[in-house]
């Protein structure tokens, strides 16, 4: 052979390699095959995880993605979402230990607790298991979790009291518990989250008793505990100094006056509709800018400030106190 054809056969054989490697690369890794055909057939092979077939590669199936390289293709993230799915989470989720994001959400027929094996993950930073009918508590071992920064367990049927142990994950941004069946206090341990403060969603849920001090000394930005059986002073989650955007004490039964509270310059939403809240709004609340504002079936009195957004809302948003007057109301007599 002369030079050109041995140089054309290299060439040849070096592509024909590169070629046949290519196509027979299976990315997915085995371990984590396994394991998804192992949820696969605990969640009853629903037609949701058609696309999940033994013959291909399981990075290209639909509900998942694989990481690169440097993490071996292992698979990273599951989303199931809204499909006709029945049965409970699989365990076998926790064998998937490289998975950042875990998603179940608005599966109705998907129940039972969330399972121990979760605890596994040590890599998951967002969890979201939402609008399924899940029971059993918040579940202890989430506390394992250190990277976890999304935690959304909100519309299920979640029972038992908040675990004080939340507040250990170092890098949580985000607690959305609402719309369950949550009973007991917030716990005292939310007043010293080891990270930042997070963002906190409690709405909907059967919470009872005071807030705990310790929160008073947190710079929240949005909190919400609406609908539930909270009583005592709410006041303390206030204060001139905090950058808050947004708080919602909706359909509680807080008790506190109004008058000597500081509010941050920076609140944009406030709801304190259905409360026993006394006093009146001082003058201050025209200098925030808020967009949102309700204190209807309150026990305020006096003059509403005129000035600021406090015109913008309607009757609506005062109406049902004790004496408060002034636009939007009538005026004081
Ligand atoms: C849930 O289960 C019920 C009863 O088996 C069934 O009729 C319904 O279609 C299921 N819904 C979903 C979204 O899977
Ligand atoms: C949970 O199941 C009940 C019936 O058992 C059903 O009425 C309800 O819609 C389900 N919840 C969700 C969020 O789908
Ligand atoms: C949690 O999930 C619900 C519904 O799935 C969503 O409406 C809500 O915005 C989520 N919460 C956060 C903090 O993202
Ligand atoms: C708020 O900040 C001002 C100025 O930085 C400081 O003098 C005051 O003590 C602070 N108030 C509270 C309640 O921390
Ligand atoms: C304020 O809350 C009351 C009571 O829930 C409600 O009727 C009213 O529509 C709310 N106002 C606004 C502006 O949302």
């Amino acid at each position: 052979m002369d030079k050109t054809t041995t140089l054309l056969f290299t060439h040849l054989f070096f592509f024909t390699l590169l070629l046949t490697t290519s196509l027979s690369k299976d990315l997915c890794n085995k371990d984590d095959k396994i394991t998804l055909l192992k949820i696969k057939k605990s969640l009853n092979n629903p037609y949701h995880l058609a696309s999940w077939d033994p013959q291909t590669d399981c990075c290209s199936w639909y509900c998942l993605e694989c990481g690169d390289a440097t993490v071996n293709h292992h698979v990273t993230s599951l989303t199931i979402f809204s499909g006709q799915i029945s049965g409970q989470i699989p365990t076998e989720v926790g064998d998937l230990a490289y998975l950042q994001t875990l998603i179940f959400r608005k599966l109705s027929n998907l129940t039972g607790q969330i399972p121990p094996t979760i605890a596994k993950l040590k890599n998951l930073r967002f969890l979201w298991l939402s609008w399924t009918n899940l029971t059993g508590p918040v579940p202890e071992f989430l506390s394992q979790l250190m990277e976890l920064d999304y935690l959304n367990l909100s519309f299920n049927d979640l029972s038992g009291s908040i675990p004080n142990s939340l507040s250990l994950l170092p890098k949580l941004e985000y607690i959305d518990l609402s719309r369950n069946k949550l009973t007991g206090p917030i716990p005292e341990s939310f007043g010293s989250f080891k990270g930042k403060v997070p963002d906190l969603f409690l709405s909907h849920n059967q919470l009872s008793g005071l807030i705990p001090k310790s929160l008073g000394n947190l710079d929240f930005n949005r909190l919400d505990f609406s609908r539930n059986k909270l009583n005592g002073d709410a006041s303390l989650l206030f204060g001139a100094n905090k950058t808050t955007f947004s708080i919602d004490l909706s359909r509680n039964m807080f008790q506190f006056d109004l008058t000597e509270v500081k509010i941050p310059k920076t609140l944009g939403n406030v709801d304190l509709n259905h409360n026993g809240i006394t006093g009146n709004i001082p003058v201050q609340w025209t200098e925030v800018p808020l967009q949102g504002f309700n204190v209807s079936y309150n026990k305020l009195c006096g003059n509403i400030p005129n000035g600021g957004s406090l015109q913008k809302f309607d009757s609506y948003s005062y109406f049902h106190n004790k004496c408060l007057c002034g636009a939007p109301l009538d005026s004081c007599k």
